[in-house]
């Protein structure tokens, strides 16, 4: 039987599926490896009990912590070799700077702290984004699963169990637990009851889903912002205003969502305000390239970078590129910060960390390394920059 597939396009359709309680999610079908069991595969009362503990790490005054003060230090140093040298790689650099933070927010220590320790764990996060992706890997997908299988056994080892082991004596002691995922899995075992797999993979996920989103997003954000001062050269100084660096970001969001398409099952028959009937058994598509340049919500311009455009009352500036609904994404205020409103305090307003540490790039006078062009990853179908060298002018 040939599979039904309803592709979404426009906005308030899509925003319609992301609410509906009888759509699953599809998008990690084929990387079940790292994906099977992990939050944003789960649905119904499952999805809600996990939603509702992990939530809690994510408010605000959470999100004002890392911004203030964990992350600083965190872009500072690993910034700072490259600084050193007067030049980066960004894709590297994004991917290791996003890490570091994702790996604070899903409780990953690194207890010698050495950089060959930082290292191994980059190699199973490059490993864990192969295994998320592999509907789209171009190689052996078979060879690369049993691959990933057997880099998430050994880390568990070296990283997952060490960390474990430290949570559970801190327990013991009633001595007070790091604001983490593991954290939050282990505290409440008895009501989740995880089999060790699921913790480890729930742990490698947000790992990745911190990581690997916003350093593809850092890397864009700096490539448009770059292109933007070519375009506008007498407007140099716009790069040091943070609200506007944070409204880049958001409009390269929009453009080119981390994840180009979300999608879902239709569990039962379905028809959506539209009228749109969607039969049981059916794939649902929401392409996000077509539905963030939908010209009724981000009007006839839609298709162009415009940090400055004007979005109406109730829509993102990113569009939906974080999702919406029941699997909105639970780190789109700690990776982009809060769209900011007349009248708001801008030393109060949070930016986000994509933001920020784009920003931090722009203050060391980053720009294209004009000897090496950047190139493209062709290790996947999807568009991501696999090299892009900048160079630092003071
Ligand atoms: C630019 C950065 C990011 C983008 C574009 C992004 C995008 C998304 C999208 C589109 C979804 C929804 C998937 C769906 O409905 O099928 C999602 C979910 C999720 N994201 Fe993000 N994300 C980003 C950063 C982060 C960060 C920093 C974290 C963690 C600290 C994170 C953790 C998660 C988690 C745990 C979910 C699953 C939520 C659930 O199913 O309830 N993301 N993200």
């Amino acid at each position: 039987m040939t599979e039904t597939i309803v592709t979404i396009t426009t906005f308030d359709e899509a925003k319609d599926v992301y609410r509906h309680k009888d759509l699953r999610q599809a998008l990690y079908d084929a990387g079940e490896v790292v994906m099977a069991d992990v939050l944003v595969n789960l649905h119904g009362a499952a999805h809600r009990d996990r939603r509702r503990l992990e939530n809690r790490l994510f408010r605000r005054d959470t999100v004002e912590r890392y911004e203030h003060e964990l992350f600083p230090p965190i872009i500072d140093a690993t910034l700072q070799p490259h600084l050193d040298a007067g030049r980066a790689e960004l894709v590297d650099l994004g991917h290791q700077l996003m890490m570091n933070l994702a790996a604070s927010t899903a409780g990953v220590d690194r207890p010698l702290g050495t950089p060959a320790e930082t290292a191994r764990l980059y190699d199973y996060l490059m490993r864990f984004i192969e295994g998320a992706t592999l509907a789209h890997y171009t190689g052996d997908r078979e060879a690369k699963a049993a691959e990933v299988r057997a880099k998430l056994e050994a880390f568990d080892t070296e990283f997952v169990e060490p960390s474990v082991q430290r949570r559970l004596k801190l327990i013991a002691a009633h001595e007070p637990l790091p604001h983490d995922v593991l954290s939050v899995l282990l505290t409440n075992q008895d009501q989740l009851d995880l089999p060790r797999e699921v913790v480890v993979r729930e742990v490698a996920f947000y790992l990745l889903a911190g990581a690997h989103t916003s350093a593809t997003a850092f890397t864009r954000v700096t490539h448009h912002l770059f292109r933007w001062l070519e375009a506008h050269p007498d407007e140099a100084d716009a790069v040091h205003d943070r609200l506007f660096v944070q409204r880049c970001t958001h409009e390269t969001i929009r453009l080119q969502p981390s994840s180009p398409v979300a999608a879902r099952w239709a569990l039962t028959d379905i028809e959506l305000r539209s009228g749109r009937k969607i039969p049981a058994g059916a794939k649902v598509i929401i392409d996000l390239l077509a539905v963030n340049r939908d010209p009724a919500v981000f009007g006839d311009r839609a298709d162009e970078f415009d940090p400055r455009r004007e979005i109406a009352d109730g829509v993102a500036p990113y569009g939906l590129s974080f999702g919406s609904g029941m699997h909105a994404c639970i780190g789109q205020d700690l990776a982009a910060g809060y769209a900011f409103t007349d009248g708001e305090d801008v030393a109060e307003h949070l930016f986000g960390l994509v933001p920020e540490a784009v920003q931090r790039l722009f203050d060391h006078g980053a720009r294209p390394d004009p000897h090496d062009p950047p190139e493209m990853d062709d290790s996947t179908a999807r568009p991501y920059f696999g090299r892009y060298p900048i160079v630092f002018h003071r």
